[in-house]
């Protein structure tokens, strides 16, 4: 095998803003994104430089000095030494610490098509992030591939999974550095895992070493920069938040309506059912089965008469069948994959033999979205993307199929991340100023900016329940905030015990779907007993209260790609603890709130306090932090803390986002010794009108010095659904009996108050 690594410089030029430093090798191109993102392209032929991540442009400008060794890039916040001969990268912060080095041995290399970038390994060096990856929250030691895999039964261990994030932040000597390596095709990483301890590397099996290093010096500035050029989340429909009731598959339109009804009865909110593959016929997308669905409108019409949204499943295998509207479209407009001399690809699931859209193309993903109109004329307004790695039975889609221009392992990573991008553009153009709520299994890195994700066929055990945090909270770190799990385990049965768990930790979940396989128990929350249903109906009945905080945190995933979802390693990033195994699993569920998941067996638990002063929710006992606490754990309260100085909006129980409660915000704040600040957001919830300024916004701020707490005068030109604020003081001096309230006292009763939502600033003295 042809073993080539990058060697001496032969030629140096800059043509506009690009630095091209040509090797007998190849040729590398170096492009300023902002201060803190320099981008280093390395090509021996150069390839059409497309993305499919990036949405940002280079700056305009790149300036460098050269001495006799060495190029220099300054960006003022990040340095770039270039050493010419052999050509190595290395960076280091702005006041001249090193962050990241090539490997000074090997660098970039390329055997055959393969190129990989081999990297100094720092002694205490940790890595997180990469997206849906299993294993430890910190990756040192481990090995990852990223090939978009259909992989029901997978464990604690499989990789790869279904989606492909090659974005790392790499953490040592108080330092942070992240690196996204943008190439589709099959890739790889490894940190610190092989037999050489002095390096760690990546890679892929062809296309360019072409990456982008982040040079920022927090977790959260890196995925606020990682964000910028990747894209972030549009604001959610509010409804997509609630509880969300999934099965594969309810059989009928009557099936459905009977558990909507259910929850209406029981009383337990919930906001979604969905339908998954058989409500078609024959498994054929974009059609209804006559029988079991025998009208849509009408069916979703009475769904939507019990404030339920539903939510279908759209798979891209197109069911070979003369005859069949999309089947007939697609091959007489040359819309599917093919082998090279055009025979059109065949590839078996659910459907039996299927074509599969060559959503590579833009024609094809114009075609793929207006064919939606099969589901969104009767009345759908989610639409659930499932099997896009793609997944046909046997797996292995044979390297000779084309998509556009690519063969399929040049691409195979990004294929659900376009079939998602065609239907968030096709069903948000059919629902005019609607936002659709797009859910895939496959994605790529800018999969964020058109659907959520969840993480496939999990199942019914503990650890599975704590893997699926872990993933969320990784996902979280490469820009997806909007994740879901099966909560109570997609295969095999949960015991009562692990559903009312699950369940409890479903409420902190960024997105709350229940959904399990066929065969299995049913999971919805009143086939546990009547005293667990008790308990499953608090828990949702919880999520349903804090629904305005955690709006508040989707706001602030749209604005920065911080996720609603964080690993402690965000936050706490150089606290050791976070790291060990036995706290890894915790994270903060947005600014406030600190989630322990715990097994199903047992009822105690040790949790890891940061820094800082914690109340439980539950009872508001305070903790000092900086140490583990052993903490009751029972079914019925999941261990989750408050941090003192926090403010957490809260309402009243609702059945559905779609009814208007009671009209109080609860403002709720534990009481810290540090001034805090917190931006509280709402909209209408559906429209883009937000997008023109029809929000409501406002930041309050908490300051234990001057004793006050103020609500600044509301930005934007919505009227809150909320026309009063109930004041709720927590952990407060006692003897407050009463406030002033824009000088005017108000008697508190059990630390409550309650005063009108005026626009203007609002100042409260205690
Ligand atoms: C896949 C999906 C699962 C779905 C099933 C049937 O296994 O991951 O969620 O229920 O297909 O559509």
């Amino acid at each position: 095998m042809q073993t080539e690594i990058l060697g001496n410089t032969e030629n140096i030029s800059k043509q506009g803003n690009v630095l091209i430093i040509k090797t007998k090798e190849a040729e590398a191109r170096i492009w300023i994104y902002s201060p803190t993102i320099i981008r280093v392209n390395i090509s021996r032929q150069h390839n059409a430089d497309t993305s499919f991540a990036v949405i940002q442009n280079p700056a305009k400008k790149l300036d460098y000095t050269e001495t006799a060794k060495q190029l220099l890039i300054n960006t003022g916040a990040l340095k770039l030494e270039i050493n010419k001969s052999p050509l190595r990268f290395n960076f280091y912060t702005a006041d001249g610490k090193e962050l990241s080095q090539d490997d000074a041995r090997f660098g970039v290399n390329w055997q055959g098509t393969r190129v990989i970038n081999y990297r100094k390994l720092y002694k205490d060096e940790k890595f997180i992030g990469l997206g849906e990856k299993t294993g430890d929250l910190n990756r040192r030691g481990s090995s990852y591939v990223n090939w978009n895999s259909d992989v029901p039964d997978h464990n604690p261990k499989s990789d790869p999974l279904y989606e492909t994030f090659p974005f790392f932040v790499g953490l040592h000597g108080g330092l942070t550095y992240g690196l996204f390596f943008d190439n589709t095709h099959k890739s790889y990483f490894d940190f610190g895992a092989s037999t050489d301890d002095t390096m760690s590397w990546f890679g892929a099996d062809a296309g360019d070493m072409n990456y982008y290093f982040f040079g920022a010096q927090s977790v959260s500035q890196i995925i606020e920069d990682y964000t910028w050029l990747t894209g972030r989340m549009e604001m959610p429909p509010l409804w997509s938040l609630g509880y969300q009731q999934c099965r594969w598959s309810y059989m009928s339109a009557a099936e459905i309506l009977d558990i909507a009804e259910n929850f209406r009865k029981e009383k337990i909110p919930a906001d979604v059912m969905y339908c998954d593959i058989d409500y078609m016929d024959q498994y054929k997308i974009f059609t209804w089965n006559k029988e079991t669905f025998p009208n849509p409108k009408s069916f979703i019409d009475k769904l939507k008469a019990m404030n339920f949204h539903l939510v279908t499943i759209v798979d891209p295998g197109i069911k070979v069948e003369p005859g069949y509207k999309q089947y007939d479209e697609g091959v007489s407009k040359n819309y599917f994959a093919t082998y090279p001399d055009g025979e059109k690809y065949i590839g078996s699931v659910w459907p039996g033999r299927c074509h599969f859209p060559d959503f590579f193309r833009y024609d094809v993903r114009k075609w793929w979205g207006a064919s939606f109109t099969a589901l969104t004329e009767p009345g759908v307004e989610g639409f659930w993307n499932d099997m896009n790695e793609p997944a046909a039975w046997g797996q292995d889609i044979p390297w000779m199929v084309k998509f556009g221009n690519y063969y399929m392992p040049e691409v195979r990573n990004a294929y659900g991340m376009q079939m998602a991008k065609a239907t968030y553009e096709g069903t948000k153009k059919l629902l005019g100023n609607k936002r659709p709520f797009v859910l895939t299994r496959a994605a790529y890195s800018g999969t964020q900016r058109y659907s959520a994700v969840w993480t496939g066929d999990n199942s019914a055990y503990d650890a599975h329940m704590l893997l699926g945090q872990r993933l969320v909270n990784s996902l979280g770190i490469t820009g997806m905030s909007l994740v879901g799990v099966d909560i109570g385990g997609f295969s095999g049965d949960p015991t009562p015990e692990l559903m009312v768990r699950w369940n409890s930790l479903g409420v902190y979940t960024p997105m709350f779907r229940n959904h399990a396989m066929q065969g299995t128990k049913y999971r919805e929350p009143w086939r546990w007993g009547k005293e667990n249903e008790t308990i499953i109906k608090k828990d949702i009945e919880q999520r349903y209260k804090l629904l305005p905080y955690i709006y508040s945190a989707y706001y602030q995933s749209h604005q920065t790609g911080i996720p609603v979802s964080r690993t402690l390693a965000i936050n706490y990033t150089n606290d050791e603890n976070v790291f060990d195994v036995k706290y890894q699993n915790q994270f903060l569920f947005g600014d406030a709130l600190l989630v322990a998941p715990v097994e199903s067996t047992r009822f105690a638990e040790d949790v890891y306090l940061p820094a800082g002063e914690w109340y439980r929710l539950s009872t508001g006992e305070k903790f000092e932090g900086g140490k583990a606490v052993n903490v009751p754990a029972p079914l019925t309260d999941l261990p989750v803390f408050v941090k003192a100085g926090t403010i957490v909006p809260m309402q009243d129980v609702i059945q559905s986002t779609n009814e208007k409660g009671d009209g109080i915000l609860e403002l709720n704040v534990w009481y810290g010794k540090n001034a805090n600040s917190y931006v509280y957001y709402e909209d209408d919830g559906s429209s883009y009108d937000y997008q023109k300024g029809t929000y409501y916004k406002r930041s309050v701020h908490f300051d234990p010095l001057k004793n006050t707490i103020s609500l600044l005068a509301v930005e934007g030109s919505f009227a809150s659904k909320y026309t009063q604020i109930k004041l709720v003081l927590h952990g407060f001096d006692q003897k407050i009996k009463t406030v002033k309230v824009n000088g005017k006292a108000m008697k508190l009763a059990e630390g409550t108050g309650t005063f009108n939502n005026d626009n203007k600033t609002i100042k409260i003295e205690f």
